[in-house]
């Protein structure tokens, strides 16, 4: 059977997560949003089937239904929360609705079920999140798991392998969930054949077919996707990829030096081509203070300036993006994409005027799949694990107009908010920890005179994903090293503040 499953998304916050369990566990998974035509996934022959959780209620006029082609499909099915309760009803089961519903732990009393092997007791914690519930399981089906507030917490028909759960084995909350997942696919029969070397090969092979021998554009931010892309069309093509590296003036100390001297080494044979366009973009900053035109003008002036070196270097057809997984989902997703909070302009953002053919090595890729990738492909440790960095740099880390002056402070501030990090051996837990450069002054006293300063905040935060962030829990050590360094190192500081907010509601970022 193939190692395909086919997840179904009904808008859960958690569908990307059972998708990289799954892969985790060796199987492809892809997710298709619901509402969308069934028959080209049908078509690709998935071998099993997961119907993500949901923000709906089943009975509400208008909520997500259970596609009957996928129910005709006869596959392996597993229902989480929405996706069990439209299993149930689709299959004749009832529901009901309940008031204020059921959030956070819970214990699951399971009954005997394979579902359930290896599980460490009968009785496991699990990670509940619903409104809705079965009263009434459909014909054929058994209860396999019972909660205080739950009489029907799981069913299941083994004979057809058709499995509900109320909760969500996907999350870490869950004790056990990665087991009962794979238990699911192995009852499914699966083949777990899906790793990285035969995706490199099936790739490179991919990319040369559609390229024949053309020219291709990469910009090569530094950052992982960025960089792991490089790789990959690198061992596919060679020489006819050309990377752009834009120097915008709004790195880190030493950056632009740094990566290059990295990705020569690892990869001596790379045309990179490094653009230096500090100067441009300060230019167009000049008198810049709003967030969102900040970005915005380092968005369309990374623009510029990558096409004025694509055309320097004569025809070219194509052009490369390191487009991940979840951006793709983001993007056909009928739900639509989430709310914009910040514009995020990454380096190489596909300019119109320019007729290019696109090519998105890892667009079937997550983030952490990205990672073994790049190991795979040879690239340094210090590039795939480097902080993630905003494409429009340090800019957004002066609250205010960025000037030189705000970018050697900012700058400097950031290079010993990292050492200090290293040398504390703290970097691994840490997601982020940078300094934003405040518009404040305050009076202060060095040596026998008045000082009139500015302040720095440090935002230091853990996160496994970015999309929520607690501030980091560091040890008063750090916190002072952090602070006695920046006040006597850094001219123009008298003042440091340490930012305890979490995201949400705060971002990561402070523009
Ligand atoms: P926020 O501030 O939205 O940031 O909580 C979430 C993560 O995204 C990074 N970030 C960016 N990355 N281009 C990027 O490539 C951008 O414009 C950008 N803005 C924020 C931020 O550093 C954090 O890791």
């Amino acid at each position: 059977m193939s190692g395909h499953v086919l997840i179904i998304d009904y808008g859960s916050q958690y569908t990307q997560l059972i998708a990289r369990k799954v892969r985790a566990l060796g199987y492809y998974a892809e997710i298709l949003p619901a509402g969308l035509e069934v028959e080209p996934a049908l078509a690709k022959e998935p071998g099993a089937l997961i119907l993500s959780g949901g923000p709906a209620s089943v009975e509400a006029p208008g909520a997500p239904t259970l596609d009957e082609k996928l129910l005709a499909a006869n596959l392996p099915t597993l229902g989480v929360c929405y996706g069990m309760q439209l299993l149930a009803k689709s299959l004749g089961g009832r529901l009901t609705s309940s008031e204020g519903g059921e959030y956070g732990p819970a214990d699951l009393t399971t009954a005997p079920s394979p579902l359930w092997r290896d599980l460490p007791s009968q009785k496991i914690s699990v990670w509940m999140s619903h409104g809705d519930r079965v009263s009434q399981i459909p014909e054929g089906f058994v209860v396999i798991g019972q909660t205080a507030d739950l009489s029907i917490a799981a069913m299941a028909k083994p004979e057809k392998n058709l499995y509900g759960l109320q909760f969500h084995p996907e999350v870490h909350h869950t004790q056990g969930g990665e087991t009962i997942l794979r238990n699911f696919l192995e009852l499914a029969k699966l083949t777990a054949d899906w790793r990285m070397d035969s995706f490199i090969q099936k790739s490179i092979l991919a990319i040369q077919e559609k390229t024949r021998g053309a020219r291709i554009l990469l910009g090569l931010s530094g950052g992982v996707d960025s960089t792991v892309t490089a790789a990959i069309l690198d061992r596919a093509v060679g020489k006819n990829l050309y990377c752009v590296f834009v120097d915008n003036g709004l790195l880190r100390h030493n950056e632009a030096e740094e990566v290059s001297q990295y990705l020569k080494k690892a990869f001596p044979q790379l045309n990179l081509i490094v653009a230096n366009a500090g100067d441009l973009f300060l230019t167009n900053l000049k008198g810049v203070v709003d967030p969102e035109k900040k970005r915005q003008i380092i968005g369309q002036t990374f623009i510029d300036v990558f096409t004025e070196e694509a055309n320097k270097l004569g025809p070219i057809d194509f052009l490369a993006q390191g487009t991940l997984y979840p951006d793709v989902i983001e993007s056909i997703s009928p739900f639509g994409p989430s709310a914009l909070i910040k514009s995020h302009h990454n380096v190489g953002g596909l300019p119109e005027n320019l007729q290019f053919e696109l090519i998105e090595p890892l667009r079937d890729l997550f983030k952490d799949e990205v990672r073994v990738l790049g190991a795979e492909l040879g690239v340094p440790h210090e590039l795939l694990w480097r902080q993630p960095f905003p494409g429009p740099g340090l800019a957004i880390r002066i609250v205010g107009e960025v000037t030189p002056e705000a970018l050697t402070v900012v700058r400097h501030c950031d290079l010993i908010i990292r050492e200090e990090l290293e040398k504390s051996g703290l970097a691994k837990d840490i997601w982020q920890a940078f300094a934003v450069l405040l518009p404040v002054k305050s009076v202060g006293v060095m040596g026998d005179g008045r000082t009139y300063f500015k302040a720095v905040a440090i935002r230091a935060v853990t996160s496994v994903d970015a999309m929520t962030a607690d501030w980091a829990r560091l040890p008063d050590t750090l916190l002072a090293r952090w602070s006695s360094r920046l006040i006597n190192e850094v001219a123009g500081v008298n003042r440091v503040l340490y930012d305890i907010s979490t995201k949400p509601p705060s971002t990561i970022e402070w523009e």
